[in-house]
């Protein structure tokens, strides 16, 4: 039998929804997670530090009484955003970081940013104050290719971004393509990538070849081979900048098994055995510790966890629900199309 301890991990990048939502699916992050970086893209959207804090109280009550895990909130970027508000939430600890989602580019991103000109003072301000921004980094223009989204970003977004202000932190999160690998692995200091879990595993045939999948459709859209090996040799590498945000975005079945199907993957649940397998194949589960637990504190500027968690690698298969149970409906587990052996030890 193998074993592995690593650092409690974080998780740089999640959806927890709200009320009945929230009560499902929070613990199964918060039975292995330390931290996460909460996303704001509610309905409506968390734009302000008094609706973070009440998210955050409705997270904190939603918690199992015996585990420990710390929101990290973070505002959705409007074109009306307070900058003082952002600083002095920062200040305070309110909030963690800042979220930019160009207007349209996924689930509840209508009341995000059209012309990211209008975001340049705020986005001063908090480089100042060194408030990191969380970039979800697609264009939505009707006449760019879909699959083509994020490499446009790049050029068209994030690089006139990076030149007038480089002192903003930023985090490219869930990036899926070697575009964007390869440009935050190039660039100046004050960038990094968040990498789901799902990305390292499917690339865009799961989605279409052979029936039409909704359960691995989410955003952005996983890409041809060539960029899922790109994440992976990315993911494993043990390039600081690169960390997990697992973007588990969960959505009842009820809402993706239908001809307009809502985009996002629900994956808190068996994560660390997807992510132990990926590392193990790549032979680098000695790098694990670095991409689940080390690289995005590192980034934050928030120590390291001091507590622990041991992986172990069962010699039968675990078991993983196929969904999860909430009060409107269940909600479809990330299937990895392979059998998990690396089990969470409680
Ligand atoms: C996310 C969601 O459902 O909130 N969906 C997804 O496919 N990842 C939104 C997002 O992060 O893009
Ligand atoms: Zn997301």
């Amino acid at each position: 039998m193998q074993e592995l301890t690593i650092r409690r991990p974080d998780d740089w990048h999640l959806h927890l929804r709200d009320g009945d939502m929230l009560e499902a699916v929070l613990p199964h992050t918060s039975r292995h997670f330390a931290r996460a970086i909460i996303m704001p893209n509610l309905v409506p959207p968390v734009v302000d530090t008094a609706l973070a804090a009440s998210y955050r109280a409705r997270i904190e009550k939603a918690l199992p009484q015996d585990h420990r895990f710390i929101p990290l909130m973070t505002l959705y970027l409007t074109e009306t955003t307070d900058a003082e508000d952002v600083v002095s939430g920062y200040e305070s600890s309110a909030i963690a970081a800042v979220k930019l989602y160009p207007a349209g580019a996924t689930t509840n991103s209508q009341s995000g940013v059209r012309d990211i000109e209008t975001a340049y003072p705020v986005l001063e301000r908090m480089a100042e104050a060194g408030v990191p921004l969380c970039v979800h980094g697609e264009v939505t223009d009707a006449d760019i290719d879909i699959f083509d989204r994020e490499a446009v970003f790049i050029d068209r977004v994030l690089e006139p971004l990076r030149r007038r202000i480089p002192s903003l932190k930023i985090v490219m999160e869930h990036i899926t393509t070697s575009n964007g690998i390869d440009y935050v692995s190039s660039g100046a200091d004050g960038i990094a990538g968040t990498i789901t879990t799902h990305h390292l595993i499917i690339n865009r045939n799961a989605i279409l070849a052979g029936g039409i999948r909704p359960h691995y459709y989410c955003l952005p859209v996983a890409k041809r081979e060539n960029h899922r090996l790109a994440l992976r040799a990315a993911a494993t590498s043990g390039n600081p900048r690169f960390f997990l945000g697992t973007d588990s975005a969960p959505h009842l079945d009820a809402a993706k098994e239908t001809a307009c199907g809502c985009a996002g993957v629900f994956s808190s649940i068996n994560t660390l055995s997807c992510l132990a397998h990926v590392f193990e194949d790549e032979g680098a589960l000695d790098r694990l510790e670095g991409f689940v637990s080390l690289n995005g504190p590192a980034f934050y500027g928030l120590p390291a966890n001091d507590e622990t968690i041991r992986l172990v690698r069962r010699e039968e298969p675990i078991a993983v629900p196929a969904s999860v149970e909430t009060k409107s409906g269940p909600v479809t587990v990330f299937d990895p199309m392979f059998a998990l052996h690396w089990d969470v030890a409680e």
